[in-house]
């Protein structure tokens, strides 16, 4: 369908019809009993079956048969015979469910990020989903907030590329011609992973240089890509709910941006903005989100109720409404749902592709990838014959899925005991015992028994495997923590099982990173795992007994303790840093713990080790036009074949405004057996160089840098230039 189609479907549509495409609703609103439910428990939400009909979209429909019902009932009564757009939050994957997307991140491979979001489009769009809710971008350094799992990290270069390689899979070339891609919405734009304390939905004040170059580039990079949808977020920016910041959504994001595509509130965000104090009335909320730009309100009903009345009173002009439905019918046409409403949604289909082998084989890869490895006293990779006691909540747990993967069926995910079973030699040298419960409200006497079942299967072991963990529940949305320690009866099995005296690997199941330094003393091993996924307890076995060796490298530094938080790698100097290792109280520390996180960016070990030399520019310094060329060595020196992550920074030694001690530029994954040895080349361009200078322009500035290169962001070699 052309353009002047779609005007003038806009032309002999009401304006209530107009307003109401506006409207997102979930799929209880299109079932046989909504008059009882209009009447009853929905009565709070004041609309009729004219607004059912004509509804634009519908969130958290997910099969091709339900779908494809409320669509053809739906056409049946809409006069103007436009169909629904479904939506659904697909974050790691639809039912072949991979890491969380923190996990994924840590893979630190962008390929095979966009991988895993083409197949979550495909297992989406054959159930029938137009749009996913997908990717998260929001750039974190609170470990306390629920939702950092839905993030890539603390990185903005990162978060970048992240955002990129999900769009990219979600969408293809964003022509829809491939049945099996489906639309996405970048989200929550701008700025919600810096609510305060870490605390969900609270307020965020980030100074303007700080939200560009910091908060902001993920979301642009999803924009860039061709991300068709952007979702506004809970929190206040600047004191305005992203709701209803005209200067988030019309002059960024339109104007400076050139975005195109579908914006929608957060659940209910609209009429939070009252809740907010920024609106006088549900009729003034409705006057600031379409003002600011937000095209599809979600889930509450103030467009729908109000929007008429205050375009019949001019206290806003019609043409907003009309902006707004064009950019929502423009989308249903360019998913082709004007030809074929149903799209992509067959059950056939479904049986096919859901879980299939193929996806599966992804899972586990990406699981495996994900992991990271953040301490082996040579305990680990474990012998296929050794005398194993599986011990804690999650050895043999299928819950393992995280959060934000409702359309996943723990039942088909892979236990640790399971994955473990498939690798060893010997059935019988396996002993499982559960220890203790998850959650600790479940603390009761059984407790006492779990706990010396468990201490007597560790004396007959040869070494323990300790599976540990939060309660998925614990993380993702409404799902902040104070205390990010592992749960207290979790504490004392542990104590209670190092009393047997054999090495422990703790193996983690968790959403955020987590405050270790006790476990950090006392085991053998950590490994991070994260929420796996569906494959989670085969990658986990993959990586227990060498047959994938790990290379997983954080993206979100792990706290030395709460009480410094927000701690990351991209930081600034005081004017007072701290030299280690000198003695000087009148610095920047702490007086009872250490500026430094536990585990840093970047950071993860391998079976192996890599040596980093020989780092050399082709010159000492580049102009305009020019760049520098940095080669570096790197080699195997340890007995195992693997991946590593090179990653470069930069810092800026001088700036108009300060610069960070350290940015991420760069990064290559490359592949080494043991004794080889290769070299790794970056291009320093004009480009790696800019940021935001004092007058806000976007540039590079001359003067003397830093090259800092290496495996994680503190272990780093270096060398100098000049950007003259
Ligand atoms: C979350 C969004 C999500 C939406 C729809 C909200 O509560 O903040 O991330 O996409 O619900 O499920």
């Amino acid at each position: 369908m052309e353009l002047n189609e779609i005007k003038n479907i806009i032309k002999n549509m009401t304006l209530e019809e107009k307003i109401y495409q506006l409207q997102q609703l979930t799929p209880e609103f299109f079932q046989n009993d909504i008059e009882t439910k209009l009447t009853g428990p929905l009565q709070e939400m004041e609309i009729d079956k004219n607004v059912i009909n004509n509804t634009g979209s519908i969130l958290a429909a997910y099969d091709a048969k339900t779908i494809k019902n409320i669509q053809k009932e739906y056409l049946k009564n809409n006069r103007n015979k436009i169909p629904l757009l479904f939506m659904d939050d697909v974050i790691h994957g639809f039912k072949t469910i991979f890491p969380i997307p923190l996990g994924l991140a840590c893979s630190w491979d962008i390929e095979l990020v966009e991988k895993c979001a083409s197949i979550s489009a495909k297992e989406a769009a054959v159930s029938g989903i137009h749009v996913t809710f997908s990717p998260m971008v929001d750039l974190v350094r609170d470990p306390r907030w629920g939702r950092v799992m839905e993030s890539t990290g603390e990185d903005p270069y990162l978060n970048s590329q992240f955002a990129k390689a999900f769009v990219k899979g979600y969408q293809g070339d964003n022509s829809f011609s491939d049945i099996f891609k489906i639309a996405c919405c970048v989200k929550h734009f701008a700025g919600y992973g810096a609510c305060e304390a870490g605390r969900d939905y609270n307020t965020v004040d980030i100074s303007e240089r700080f939200l560009y170059e910091f908060y902001l580039p993920s979301y642009k990079a999803a924009i860039d890509q061709g991300c068709e949808m952007v979702m506004s977020a809970f929190n206040l920016i600047d004191g305005i709910p992203t709701s209803a910041n005209k200067k988030l959504f019309r002059d960024i994001l339109r104007n400076e941006w050139g975005f195109k595509g579908v914006t929608i509130s957060d659940w209910n965000a609209v009429e939070e903005i009252l809740i907010n104090g920024v609106a006088e009335s549900k009729q003034d909320a409705a006057k600031k989100a379409i003002e600011a730009g937000i095209d599809i309100e979600m889930m509450s009903t103030n467009y729908a109720n109000y929007l008429k009345n205050l375009v019949e009173n001019k206290i806003i002009d019609e043409s907003l409404i009309d902006e707004a439905v064009e950019r929502i019918l423009t989308l249903k046409n360019k998913l082709g749902l004007f030809e074929n409403p149903y799209r992509t949604a067959d059950e056939e289909l479904e049986k096919k592709y859901h879980l299939c082998p193929e996806h599966r084989a992804t899972a586990r890869e990406a699981a495996a990838n994900s992991m990271v490895l953040l301490k082996n006293d040579e305990v680990l990779p474990l012998k296929k014959d050794a005398k194993i006691a599986l011990i804690g909540p999650y050895s043999d747990n299928k819950n393992i899925l995280g959060r934000w993967s409702d359309r996943g069926d723990p039942e088909n995910s892979i236990t640790l005991k399971e994955g473990i079973l498939s690798k060893i030699t010997y059935k019988d040298n396996l002993i499982v015992e559960e220890g203790c419960k998850l959650n600790q409200k479940q603390y009761d006497t059984n407790d006492e028994q779990l706990l010396n079942n468990a201490f007597i299967a560790c004396k007959e072991a040869d070494v323990i495997i300790l599976a540990l963990g939060e309660d998925e529940d614990m993380t993702g949305e409404a799902a902040s923590r104070a205390d990010i320690s592992i749960p207290d009866n979790q504490i004392r099995l542990a104590e209670k099982i190092l009393e047997a005296g054999k090495p422990v690997i703790l193996v983690l199941f968790n959403g955020r990173p987590l405050v270790l330094k006790w476990f950090n003393e006392k085991m053998s091993a950590i490994l991070e795992a994260w929420f796996p996924g569906t494959e989670g307890g085969n990658a986990i076995a993959d990586i227990l007994f060498g047959d994938v060796n790990p290379s997983g490298k954080l993206t979100m530094s792990f706290p030395y303790n709460v009480g410094q938080i927000p701690v990351y790698y991209n930081s600034f100097n005081t004017g007072r840093p701290k030299i280690p290792g000198e003695d000087n109280k009148y610095t920047t520390c702490f007086l009872d713990i250490p500026n430094e996180p536990l585990y840093p960016f970047g950071y993860g070990l391998s079976y192996t080790r890599y040596k980093y030399s020989n780092l050399s520019l082709n010159k000492e310094s580049f102009t305009y036009g020019e760049n520098i060329i940095a080669t570096v060595e790197i080699e195997n020196i340890g007995n195992y074949s693997g991946f590593e992550i090179v990653q470069w920074y930069i810092r800026d030694i001088a700036g108009s405004v300060a610069r960070p001690v350290k940015e991420l530029k760069g990064f290559e994954k490359i592949f080494l057996k043991p004794g080889e040895k290769k070299k790794v080349e970056f291009v320093i361009t004009e480009e790696k160089l800019k940021f935001y200078t004092i007058d806000m322009s976007y540039k590079a500035e001359k003067g003397r840098f830093k090259l800092f290169v290496g495996g994680n962001s503190v272990d780093l070699i270096e060398a100098e230039f000049k950007f003259i």
